[in-house]
């Protein structure tokens, strides 16, 4: 007994003193915020509590066919072409990348301008298929006359192979953030699709993540700035620091401390959303029932109360849940998220903090340096939430002071009040409040082009 408690003792105290190593204690005594906390518009929020149970019970006869298949077989189904390529980055990751080049509206032809679909953190790129056929950001684009790529980041389910690691034997698999996704993942995926549709630039939309991604290449990757046509950029998570969304908030004080290592470990590098068998067993729900259900719609009205900066009530399409579920979840990396709450913390957009002294032999100093957004060349265009608490309106601020003004071309407020965050991927008025003046803003951009003006 004492020899046992002898010896978890000394693991600890060994552990405290290699951690120790790595982050010195006066890093723990750093402000937990060194931005000021956004305030959220205050808005008239109906607390209709019975509302997801009327809605659910209304529509639970209603079952959705497109919930069990693919984004391969949606758009065969619905008569788009689809391929799809393996491309490998310089550090070994093979990535899926599906381009759509036509489909009944607008029929597959050379010469079509090319548009690169880069999703968020914990989606892969069926998130842009969320909402209905007819109101989806990718099938709108194709029925518009646009050559589609759809991008996957490594460590989402279509992007889950490397030429050594194993990602499920190999935690060394899960180590990166959207660092990597922008230095490595971003330009083979560009370089892709400018190959096959023969296009020298791209043009490239982004959510979230997707977004930080283009920045971070944009600012980092020699030469990369010229293959864009320009970007669009839905709620770029660049600078968080006023999110006040209840994922990054309770993470914060743990941000560069040992703490990120033990829960990377712990939940080794990812956590798997896809199929998200634990959520629904702690739910109470069964596998099979899962996404058609009157049950699992009912657990799934409390979404918007418990995450409130993913989900909105007054955006949320009740018939579509199912899909919803189906479609965005995926697997969240969990270094991304890390190095996302680091720059929360210290109110910065800058490289991944690994503890002064590893800092300090990686970059030569002791605190991360930052991303150079001076060295991203335009045109941007920027979409931005009221209410969304992970990107905040102050957030958007700083980052367009960041960035040259040349590059900005236009800063865009959603015309909602309530919308949010994953809005852009699932708000049930998504394709009328931004995806149609988005694909109007490229096509005129295209037109002036081709025109040469
Ligand atoms: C909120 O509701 C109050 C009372 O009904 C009303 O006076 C006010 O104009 C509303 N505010 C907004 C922003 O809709
Ligand atoms: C891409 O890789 C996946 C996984 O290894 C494989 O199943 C698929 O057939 C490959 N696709 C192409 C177009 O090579
Ligand atoms: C709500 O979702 C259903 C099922 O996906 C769809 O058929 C319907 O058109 C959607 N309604 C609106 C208003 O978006």
């Amino acid at each position: 007994m004492m020899l046992t408690t002898l010896t978890i003792g000394g693991i600890i105290i060994g552990s405290q003193l290699v951690l120790a190593q790595r982050f010195p204690p006066s890093q723990y005594f750093r402000p937990i915020r060194a931005c000021r906390a956004h305030q959220p518009l205050q808005t008239n929020r109906s607390t209709d509590l019975l509302a997801c149970t009327r809605e659910t019970f209304r529509v639970s006869n209603i079952q959705d066919l497109d919930v069990d298949k693919n984004i391969v077989q949606i758009s065969h189904e619905n008569g788009y072409l689809i391929d799809s390529y393996n491309v490998t980055t310089s550090d070994g990751y093979i990535l899926t990348l599906f381009r759509i080049s036509g489909g009944r509206k607008s029929p597959a032809r050379r010469g079509k301008p090319s548009v690169l679909l880069l999703h968020g953190w914990g989606n892969s790129c069926e998130a842009w298929i969320a909402l209905p056929n007819d109101k989806n950001l990718v099938f709108m684009l194709a029925d518009a006359g646009w050559d589609v790529w759809l991008g996957n980041f490594r460590g989402s389910s279509f992007s889950l192979q490397h030429t050594i690691l194993n990602a499920d034997r190999n935690l060394n698999f899960w180590d990166f953030s959207f660092h990597e996704l922008g230095l490595f993942d971003f330009p083979v995926m560009l370089d892709q699709a400018r190959r096959v549709s023969e296009n020298d630039k791209v043009f490239v939309i982004g959510h979230s993540q997707g977004a930080t991604a283009t920045l971070v290449a944009a600012s980092e990757v020699p030469g990369i700035n010229e293959k864009i046509h320009a970007a669009y950029l839905m709620a770029p998570a660049v600078y968080i620091g006023g999110a006040y969304d209840p994922l990054t908030t309770p993470m914060l004080p743990i941000a560069s401390t040992p703490g990120e290592d033990l829960i990377y470990n712990l939940l080794q590098g990812r956590i798997q959303l896809r199929n998200p068998r634990l959520l629904f067993s702690s739910l109470g729900i069964q596998p099979k029932d899962i996404c058609q259900s009157r049950t699992l719609r009912c657990k799934l009205c409390d979404l918007p109360t418990l995450t409130p900066f993913i989900f909105n009530h007054n955006q949320m399409n009740y018939t579509n849940i199912p899909r919803m579920v189906s479609k965005l979840f995926d697997y969240a990396t969990v270094k991304s998220f890390l190095h996302q709450v680091q720059n929360a913390r210290s109110c910065s957009f800058r490289y991944y903090d690994r503890g002064a002294r590893e800092n300090l032999r990686r970059y030569g100093s002791r605190q991360p340096p930052s991303y150079n957004l001076n060295r991203v060349r335009g045109p941007i265009y920027l979409f931005w939430a009221e209410q969304d608490a992970n990107v905040t309106p102050s957030d958007i601020q700083r980052l367009v002071s960041a960035l040259p003004s040349e590059t900005v071309r236009a800063v865009i407020r959603v015309n909602d009040d309530t919308f949010n965050h994953e809005d852009f991927s699932v708000g049930r008025d998504a394709n009328v409040l931004v995806y149609k003046p988005l694909i109007d803003m490229m096509t005129e951009f295209n037109d002036r082009f081709e025109a040469g003006i």
